[in-house]
């Protein structure tokens, strides 16, 4: 009797054990089959990095995996460049957007006394051909605007398993709500909110489905939650996503006296001749949106570059910048990092070129002339100088979208 007792304690405790071990080991091997286990832990680290930078704290948070996934779409207003100054010609449109946009978002209680009517818009959508300044202008809201930017990439939602992207649509306005007030900046965002199709696939017809019910679902009085969409081709995008964006800002090409805000502004650092003639250039470049202007300032730039550098004192200066990078690699074994591009100078701001590289030591510097109004329109160069030429039709396309009812 007490034999047989005993001998079914010990059956019983090593099933038991047996059973936990199973289940541990289980567990083990599930986790290290997770294909998505390291990326989730990246996601993890990288979230925790950022909402610290930001002055929160993801403990309190209580953030889900989903969340934890999206907070790495944060932007730091530390990491970004751009701010207002730098945007040439769009001074309405950024004022437009601070009074009725940021200020009601970010100060709701100085609206409060004119009831809802004055609340911030759920959704704003900058639209106009490309390289007019829509990325650009959103960057410096990320930076000026003091709310939480997240910076939603589509493939973000969409590159996940079957189910997720539902859960990481849900996310994202939850995450926007825990932060709040937030600003969630969809780029190109008709290849989004594309027309709906009948070869949609299911799960994006259904990603959209959710996407536009939380929407839907945020309340003035309590969400302080902005969708700021850009696009080029606002036609494209679905009717119901531009009823959900009343505001919208066309960013055209610049006239004439906006091209001569850009070309002031990217100018600004460049050594100019006495002679040089600003306005032939504002004249000149009608129909260049801001990003062609900008490479037309980087060709321009170089030209009195390349005529340095074919010059003899700039053939010199090249063989004495080649062996001082040889010598420092020689001194550092591997020391390719320390060739640093430097600024070209009197190069238009931001524009660097290979050949004007300078060793740490500072021993080449690039001697070159000031900038002149003919380095524009000069054609010899091997790559294009000026307009990219196709005139984008703005006016057709923005005919649809004015006419397009918001009801
Ligand atoms: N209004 C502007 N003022 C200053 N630079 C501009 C302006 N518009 C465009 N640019 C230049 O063109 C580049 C591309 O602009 P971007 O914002 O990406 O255009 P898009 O409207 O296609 O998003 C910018 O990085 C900037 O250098
Ligand atoms: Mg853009």
């Amino acid at each position: 009797m007490k034999e047989a007792t005993r001998k079914m304690v010990t059956d019983v405790a090593v099933f038991a054990c047996s059973q936990i071990a199973f289940y541990y080991a289980f567990k083990y091997i599930m986790a290290s089959v997770d294909p998505n286990r390291q990326k989730r832990l990246d996601a993890k680290k990288q979230s925790e990095e950022k909402l610290g930078k930001l002055g929160k704290e993801s403990v309190k948070l209580n953030l889900n995996e989903y969340e934890e996934q999206i907070a790495t779409e944060l932007i730091l207003p530390s990491q970004i460049e751009v701010d207002f100054a730098s945007i040439g010609g769009l001074e309405s449109i950024i004022s437009s957007l601070q009074e009725s946009v940021i200020a009601p978002l970010c100060f709701p209680d100085l609206f409060q006394s004119s009831g809802s009517l004055l609340g911030a818009p759920k959704g704003v959508l900058l639209y106009g051909p490309p390289g007019t300044g829509k990325t650009m202008l959103a960057k410096a809201l990320a930076k000026e605007s003091g709310a939480t930017f997240i910076n939603m990439h589509v493939s973000t939602l969409t590159n996940k398993w079957f189910g997720e992207s539902n859960k990481l649509v849900a996310a994202l306005f939850s995450l926007a709500r825990k932060l709040q007030p937030s600003i969630v900046f969809i780029d190109e965002i008709d290849s989004f909110m594309r027309e709906r199709q009948g070869g949609d696939h299911e799960v994006t017809g259904m990603m959209k489905a959710e996407f536009m019910t939380l929407w839907d679902g945020l309340t003035s009085s309590s969400d302080r939650i902005m969708i700021l969409g850009a696009t080029n081709r606002p036609n494209d995008i679905d009717a119901a996503i531009l009823r959900r964006m009343p505001k919208r800002y066309a960013v055209s090409l610049p006239n004439v006296e906006q091209r001569e805000k850009i070309l002031r502004i990217m100018l600004r650092d460049a050594r100019l001749d006495k002679n040089f003639r600003l306005g032939e250039i504002v004249r000149k470049s009608q129909g260049m949106s801001g990003s062609d202007l900008k490479e037309a300032c980087r060709n321009a730039a170089m030209v009195p570059v390349r005529e340095f550098l074919r010059s003899r004192e700039g053939r010199e200066s090249m063989s004495r910048a080649r062996s001082g990078a040889a010598a420092a690699a020689a001194v550092n074994g591997s020391a390719s990092s320390d060739v640093v591009g430097a600024k070209a100078n009197g190069a238009a701001n931001g524009s660097t070129s290979p050949a004007s590289t300078q060793s740490i030591g500072g021993a080449a510097k690039l001697n070159t002339r000031p900038l002149r109004t003919d380095d524009f329109f000069r054609s010899d160069t091997a790559e294009t100088a000026i307009p990219s030429g196709q005139a984008y039709n703005a006016q057709a396309h923005y005919a649809r979208i004015e006419a397009d009812p918001v009801d």
